[in-house]
């Protein structure tokens, strides 16, 4: 995976597979701690703990059992590349929060990527989902959030290519401020 912005799609596709009607991204920088930090947590079917334990075990990883997938092994190999971790807290019926930390000035660290097309792949997927994102570096926030938008909206279309646009851009130009 070349940038985060992919592992997020990845992430948020397994909830979106698990029912999730609320996702929440959050993306933190903190440059004093030297990290990145990626969060994503879901009001999904939750994770049973057979369920947990086959996608973190790195044995799964490497002889992986037909049709298990590979999005939250290859998160978290891109986050042990860059001195970080993965872990989830999952539980069934209690949704699921899978956190992902990097360390920011390792060379190996991927670039953040388009993470409007991200937002944006997600709406147009799924626009009855509501996610909300959240970013933050130092004193800064940018928040958005489509359930806010859908009401702003009224009658028109979230998913139509304009609005679409409009959204890509200022998640863009929103994580992009500093
Ligand atoms: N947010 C989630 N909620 C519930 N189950 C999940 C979630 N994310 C992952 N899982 C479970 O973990 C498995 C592995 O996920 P993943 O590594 O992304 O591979 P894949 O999606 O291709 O199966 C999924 O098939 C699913 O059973
Ligand atoms: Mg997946």
């Amino acid at each position: 995976m070349e940038d985060l912005s992919l592992h997020i799609l990845d992430i948020a596709e397994n909830s979106i597979a698990a029912k999730a009607d609320l996702i929440n991204i959050e993306i933190v920088e903190d440059e004093r701690a030297d990290t990145l930090t990626i969060r994503i947590t879901d009001n999904g079917v939750g994770m049973d703990e057979e369920t947990l334990k086959r996608v973190l075990d790195p044995f799964f990883t490497t002889k992986r059992v037909r049709n298990f997938g590979l999005g939250i092994p290859l998160l978290a190999q891109s986050a042990e590349e860059c001195n970080g971790r993965l872990s989830i807290i999952s539980t069934p019926g209690g949704g699921t929060k899978i956190q992902a930390t990097f360390q920011r000035s390792h060379m190996d660290m991927k670039p953040l990527g388009d993470l409007g097309a991200t937002i944006v792949t997600l709406i147009a997927g799924h626009p009855e989902i509501d996610y909300e994102l959240i970013y933050k570096k130092a004193d800064y926030t940018y928040e958005i959030n489509t359930a806010e938008l859908k009401r702003g909206l009224e009658d028109q279309d979230i998913t139509s290519p304009p609005i679409l646009d409009f959204i890509k851009n200022h998640v863009n130009s929103g994580i992009s401020h500093c």
